[in-house]
């Protein structure tokens, strides 16, 4: 199909879903379609959207709201809800006068393309089927220019976490080839990439369905087949963190020394009651096998403040855990029910002002220590992939550290974006570190 219609995608959540708006992209790019940046021009917006808490969903609806305003132009607009807010609504948000016309879930995004063209005939459509083996393989990510790229090479997840709609709404875990990532990899080197993150829900329990590899494995073989290439990955859970993939990490200059370790909470009883199947100890030992590994390995961490019938005693524990632990960084959320998960039968029995204040006082704390743990970077040496100019001000550049650090930095005139500078730390904030370039 050959047509001038302009599809202008945003999208909300985590790293998977800006992932999975690259395949989408190339879905209907392959359909003929072309994108846009702007809604001003678009004749389809699709919103790539997120429901692991209430505040994601509410943000989508008022932007539904905002976009309803452009529906009334000459032109039709077509209005698309992908991901997991069309998983988890279904046919709800298609109901009731809702200027939406199509709703694709996370395993149904190849239909894309047919549900615009029934939608101009005046058609609402939906697609919302979660699959067992759908991993879009064969699409290759339209991928904006630059040097850090995502690699997706897992889907879904059977943690089921009793608090968590990511089950539901993505359905069960399926990983990629072994093979077909580390040539990805390779690829995107030749293509002028430095960096790459490997994601899903749940890397550390990667299991390629040809060879049975684990995530230690494909770590190892992207790392050797592409010694200059810094690899990431995002998200581990703790309860498969081996010591195989923490030797891994360690043994690999190219294997970035940043792990995002999600607690959830330091309280046993909570953390039981959540189905997370680690205790504090078990936690705190991956933590110690890391640092004994790596002793310069960046951590960071999510939170939940206010699970339902947590105690005054349940949050201290958590307290005493960012205090004992010292991540780098922590995301920290309020709990909030979502509707089919197990806790969501529990009731919801922290006031919200109460929630409110365990929130707070937990990021009071991470702060201080963050803070405490940037001030002590200071006169180290970083080595820095620098990005390009800072979006605060122009003359300064940004890049991250092998630790995931943001540095800012003044660029020499012969600074490059994706070149490694030498950078030694004078300044920091909570969240940033400032840097000059040293030979
Ligand atoms: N309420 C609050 N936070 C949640 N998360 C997941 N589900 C919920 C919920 N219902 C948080 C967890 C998870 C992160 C991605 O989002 O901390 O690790
Ligand atoms: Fe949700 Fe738990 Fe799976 Fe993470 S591991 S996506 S929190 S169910």
């Amino acid at each position: 199909m050959d047509n001038k219609f302009k599809i202008y995608i945003e999208t909300y959540g985590c790293q998977m879903n800006l992932s999975d708006t690259e395949i989408v992209s190339r879905i209907v790019k392959n359909a003929g379609y072309e994108l846009t940046d702007s809604l001003n021009n678009a004749n389809v917006v699709l919103l790539n959207t997120c429901s692991v808490r209430e505040n994601a969903e509410r943000k989508i609806k008022e932007r539904l709201s905002q976009i309803k305003k452009y529906k009334n132009g000459d032109s039709p607009l077509v209005v698309g809800i992908l991901g997991c807010m069309a998983e988890r609504l279904r046919n709800k948000i298609l109901e009731n006068n809702s200027i939406v016309d199509l709703a694709v879930g996370p395993d149904e995004y190849r239909k894309v393309p047919d549900l615009i063209q029934k939608a101009f005939a005046g058609e609402k459509g939906i697609a919302v089927k979660l699959s067992r083996v759908e991993t879009y393989d064969d699409i290759e990510p339209l991928r904006k220019e630059g040097i850090s790229a995502w690699i997706s090479i897992m889907r879904g997840c059977d943690k089921f976490c009793t608090y968590c709609v990511v089950p539901y709404t993505r359905g069960r875990e399926r990983s990629r080839k072994l093979a077909l990532i580390v040539d990805e990899v390779k690829k995107l080197w030749d293509e002028g990439f430095k960096e790459v993150t490997l994601l899903g829900q749940n890397v550390n329990s990667y299991k390629c369905p040809e060879t049975n590899s684990d995530f230690a494995d494909l770590l190892r073989q992207c790392a050797k087949a592409v010694p200059n290439m810094r690899i990431r990955f995002i998200t581990s859970h703790p309860q498969d963190m081996s010591d195989k993939l923490i030797e891994t990490i360690a043994e690999h200059d190219n294997i970035c020394k940043y792990i995002h370790l999600p607690i959830q909470s330091g309280s046993d009883r909570i953390l039981q009651l959540m189905n997370r199947n680690y205790t504090y100890e078990h936690f705190l030992g991956r933590i110690n096998k890391i640092r004994s590994l790596m002793p310069d390995c960046a951590l960071s961490t999510d939170i939940i403040a206010g699970f339902p019938t947590e105690t005054l005693e349940d949050h201290q524990a958590t307290l005493r855990a960012l205090e004992e632990i010292r991540f780098d960084g922590a995301y920290m959320f309020k709990y909030s029910p979502r509707e089919h998960t197990k806790a969501y039968k529990m009731e919801d029995d922290v006031p919200e002002k109460e929630k409110i204040r365990r929130l707070n006082e937990i990021i009071d704390l991470q702060n201080r220590i963050s803070k405490e743990i940037n001030q002590s970077e200071h006169n180290k040496i970083h080595y820095v992939l620098a990005e390009g100019p800072s979006k605060k001000d122009k003359k300064q550049w940004s890049g991250r550290t092998d630790t995931n650090k943001v540095v800012i930095f003044k660029p020499k005139e012969t600074t490059k974006v994706g070149e490694i500078v030498k950078v030694r730390i004078f300044d920091s904030t909570s969240a940033t570190l400032f840097g000059e370039i040293v030979q």
